[in-house]
């Protein structure tokens, strides 16, 4: 053998060490037989590591065998292990709501990881109205979450994301979440946790508590929320400690708890994390109703119910304590009601010794919740070595070229032209008398003009910076000539004098890019806005620029999570950006859709009010419906009149133009059987005016076809919104739309494509009723593609519609019964 050979050989062999100790290094394993020998055991006879049994079996074999003491020290985020049965601490509380990060302790940075890939805020990744793409970033999110766990830098257990559904447009958590709709939230956590959770080959399986796990996610936070802290009226206000939020049960139904359901039941999540908050009188983590009953009854939940961090402290300590409770009763409550994990934080553990020794709750209960928190960590591979192909994953895997690109991607989908003269895309070549052309030559002026942490947003990094920024000024420089005069540096731009430079840049230039906007001193958690205007010196800001001699092109570029009311810019501008927090690659997106690399087809998922919009409704009210006697005007765009409205949910335009036609059947029969009766509702022109979703089959569906036609000059991707309105003649107050369905497509100029959608009768044209109930009514229901909005700012946008009658016969209408519930 040649020496070369040998070397080669040498050095595959060294290689190979390397890789096996590497893999030998990673993870523990809980059944690792040679530790569990050297402990003193023989493997074979510890059930709980018998692999041929059952997970839940294995679970609770290992139960059996803990002491009172190691089984409390187990059910806090950071479970202490059992050292004699080779189990591990294990610190349940890593985050990964747009990217993994170290906000939970159970995540952290170091030399050999520096930071992952940020992404987008969730509203900004929400506004694509794109399903690949959400589970696409679930999926990259995930790599490199198992990746850290393979180098020892984070748990398994992510608590991620958030599914609440933003009613309210000061919440400082809105870029958490993907909007005001509870039909496109969900369609955001169900496709994010299949993202983060799916192995592949075992998307379905028959036992779904042995369904093996990536990561396992949670949905948070159940249920109502919307609220941190709000002071506006000294009479009410609050903070989410102590909130109260009164929901009726069709609003829980219909809205707020849709998104938990669907995570539960279509997402097969692994966790659910109750809010800080009470609900109608009743602490959301102490309600056996919500809890107990309807997330493990009703919905299914296979794995683990945690509550916020530090809830105990929080609901025990405040002044109007729930029925005077001490720790140990706020800690039987919330495990009697179905919590499995305390995220304790400042609370200590021997309070759960209290509530047992008290006879306030039992040991079995608490077995209990240890068995759900088990089979989730062997569904993660924590006893028996990872699932699927993951070990390979490591220190390459995070902040890699793909996972950048594809955090670019997230923003450029998700980046909303809200106003557009045709002054954008700018050109990328001006004509020069010579023929040959040049550059265009911009002003880029704003606070966020060279934006790095603040295109972050919350729940990012807690420590060091991200995997690399591309701010808007880098981006934007790779295609023009750059005049950089920011104005000022902060969001508040108390330092003003700097506005005279921004103003004298803009002249001789093609066009002005001003970057305004908030960042988390306006909006995060424990912090809701105090109002929808952009900071008051910003629109000085705007002033100063916008004088003689004026910007050729003035473009405003907005980095927020919420809306700006931006009203009365409109007539001055000749463009509007919405680019929620980008991440750390946002500038790239930015620039790619300024000079038309990328098409905008961003949506807005959450409506843009009118700033005067809030004094008008305390954070306080949940109410949805308006309510006129208080002057409440109604909450999203299901019940919010168009005249507090600047852009409205749904709202997004594009480079190109499109059209549509509709297509759909003009009525559905509906056959009930004998047995089955019809409801009664205001709605007395129909024979059978409606019938009860809970009891009847519906399988009935119906296809509509919406054709896009590009009719303009480029190509570009192009979101459709199917909304369902119910016939009128039904009293009280109903949306007077939802969202049914949407989908994203691409059209080249100059062609068109049928968007096919197939809606289940029942579930697309139903309402739930003043008591509760889901009825799908009789009638003539519209369906339309597209918003109908006028007003506003909003100068264009194509909407059709048309009518479904849905017809309900039962037998012959002699034996018809109707029922009033
Ligand atoms: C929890 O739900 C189960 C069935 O869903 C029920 O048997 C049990 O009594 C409930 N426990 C509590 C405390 O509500
Ligand atoms: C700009 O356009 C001119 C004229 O069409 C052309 O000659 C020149 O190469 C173009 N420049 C660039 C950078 O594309
Ligand atoms: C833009 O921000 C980066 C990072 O903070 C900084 O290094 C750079 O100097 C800034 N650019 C300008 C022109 O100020
Ligand atoms: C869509 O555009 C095509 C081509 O310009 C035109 O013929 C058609 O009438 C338009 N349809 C609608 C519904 O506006
Ligand atoms: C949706 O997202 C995926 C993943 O990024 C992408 O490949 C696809 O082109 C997007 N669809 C449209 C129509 O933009």
């Amino acid at each position: 053998m040649a020496a070369a050979s040998i070397l080669q050989l040498l050095f595959s062999l060294h290689f190979l060490f390397v890789l096996f100790a590497y893999v030998k290094g990673g993870p523990i394993v809980v059944c690792d037989t040679r530790a569990l020998a050297e402990l003193g055991y023989d493997p074979i006879k510890l059930h709980f590591c018998d692999k041929s049994l059952p997970y839940q079996v294995r679970a609770k074999d290992l139960v059996g065998r803990l002491t009172l003491d190691e089984k409390i020290a187990q059910l806090g985020d950071k479970a202490e292990g059992v050292k004699r049965l080779h189990i591990p601490a294990y610190n349940w509380r890593s985050e990964a709501l747009h990217g993994v990060s170290d906000v939970g302790f159970g995540t952290h940075f170091d030399d050999t990881i520096r930071a992952a890939t940020s992404f987008p805020t969730v509203l900004l990744t929400a506004a694509s109205f794109n399903e690949t793409l959400w589970k696409a970033v679930g999926e990259a999110i995930s790599d490199e979450a198992r990746a850290m766990h393979n180098v020892g830098l984070s748990g398994l257990t992510f608590w991620s994301p958030n599914v609440n559904v933003a009613t309210d447009p000061r919440w400082g958590r809105i870029q958490e979440t993907a909007g005001e709709d509870p039909f496109l939230v969900s369609r955001y956590g169900v496709n994010y946790v299949r993202g983060l959770q799916d192995v592949k080959g075992y998307i379905n399986v028959p036992d779904k508590n042995s369904r093996p796990l990536k990561v396992a996610a949670c949905c948070k936070y159940y249920t109502p929320y919307d609220m941190e802290k709000w002071t506006a009226d000294p009479t009410k206000k609050t903070d989410r400690y102590h909130f109260d939020a009164q929901v009726p049960d069709r609003d829980m139904l219909e809205t707020y708890n849709y998104p938990f359901e669907m995570c539960v039941k279509e997402g097969d999540v692994a966790s659910i994390m109750c809010s800080y908050n009470r609900v109608n009188g009743i602490p959301t983590c102490a309600d056996p109703k919500l809890l107990n009953s309807t997330v493990r009854g009703l919905w299914g939940l296979n794995g683990y119910i945690v509550d916020d961090c530090d809830w105990v402290v929080a609901t025990v300590l405040i002044p109007e304590r729930y029925r005077n409770d001490t720790p140990a009763d706020a800690i039987s409550q919330a495990f009697r009601a179905g919590v499995d994990l305390d995220c304790r934080g400042n609370y200590s553990p021997h309070y759960m010794m209290d509530a047992i020794t008290q006879g306030k709750l039992s040991e079995a209960e608490i077995d209990h919740a240890l068995i759900n928190l088990y089979v989730v960590l062997m569904r993660l591979g924590w006893f028996d070595g990872s699932p699927g192909d993951y070990l390979h994953l490591g220190q390459n895997d995070v902040c890699s070229k793909e996972n950048l690109e594809l955090a670019a991607e997230a923003a450029r989908q998700g980046i909303v032209l809200l106003l557009n003269d045709n002054s954008l895309p700018l050109p990328l070549n001006y004509s020069t008398p010579d023929g040959s052309g040049r550059k265009p030559t911009v002003a880029v002026v704003g606070p966020h003009a060279n934006a790095t942490t603040a295109m972050l947003g919350n729940y990012a990094l807690k420590t060091g910076t991200a995997c690399r920024y591309v701010t808007p000024l880098d981006a934007i420089q790779g295609y023009a000539n750059v005049k950089y005069a920011p104005g000022c540096l902060d969001v508040n731009c108390e330092d003003t004098s700097g506005f005279q430079e921004a103003a004298k840049a803009t002249d001789g230039t093609d066009a002005t890019f001003l970057f305004l906007g908030l960042d988390l001193s306006y909006e995060d958690e424990d912090s809701d806005r105090q109002n929808l205007y952009l900071p008051k010196n910003q629109i000085a800001l705007l002033d100063a620029v916008f004088k003689e001699p004026y910007p050729s092109l003035l473009v405003i570029v907005v980095l927020s999570g919420g809306g700006v009311d931006l009203s009365d810019w409109g007539s001055k501008v000749h463009a509007i950006l919405w680019a929620g927090y980008p991440g750390a690659e946002g500038g790239q997106a930015i620039a790619d859709i300024l000079f038309g690399k990328h098409d905008p087809a961003g949506r807005l998922p959450i409506s843009w009010y009118k700033g005067d919009y809030t004094n008008k409704l305390p954070m306080t009210s949940m109410q949805l419906r308006p309510n006129p006697a208080l002057g409440y005007p109604g909450r999203t765009y299901k019940f919010c009149t168009d005249d507090g409205i600047v852009f409205p949910f749904g709202f997004g335009m594009s480079y190109t133009t499109f059209n549509y036609t509709i297509s759909a059947p003009k009525s559905v029969s509906i056959e009930l059987p004998e047995t089955q009766k019809c409801i009664h509702i205001a709605n007395p022109t129909e024979d059978c005016p409606s019938i009860l979703v809970a009891n009847s089959k519906c399988t009935e569906m119906v296809k509509i076809v919406v054709t896009v036609m590009n009719i303009g000059q480029r190509n570009g991707a192009h979101v459709v919104v199917l909304f369902s309105s119910p016939p009128d003649n039904i009293g009280g107050t109903l949306p007077r739309k939802r969202v049914v369905g949407f989908q994203r497509v691409f059209i080249k100029s100059g062609e068109s494509l049928p968007v096919e959608f197939n809606l289940n009768v029942c579930k697309s044209f139903s309402f739930i009723s003043e008591d509760a109930n889901e009825l799908l009514p009789a009638g003539d229901h519209s369906i339309a593609a597209g918003n109908d909005f006028t007003g506003g700012l909003v100068f264009t946008e194509s909407a059709v519609s048309t009518k479904i009658s849905i017809m309900i016969h039962q037998g012959t209408s002699q034996t018809r019964r109707i029922d009033h519930l």
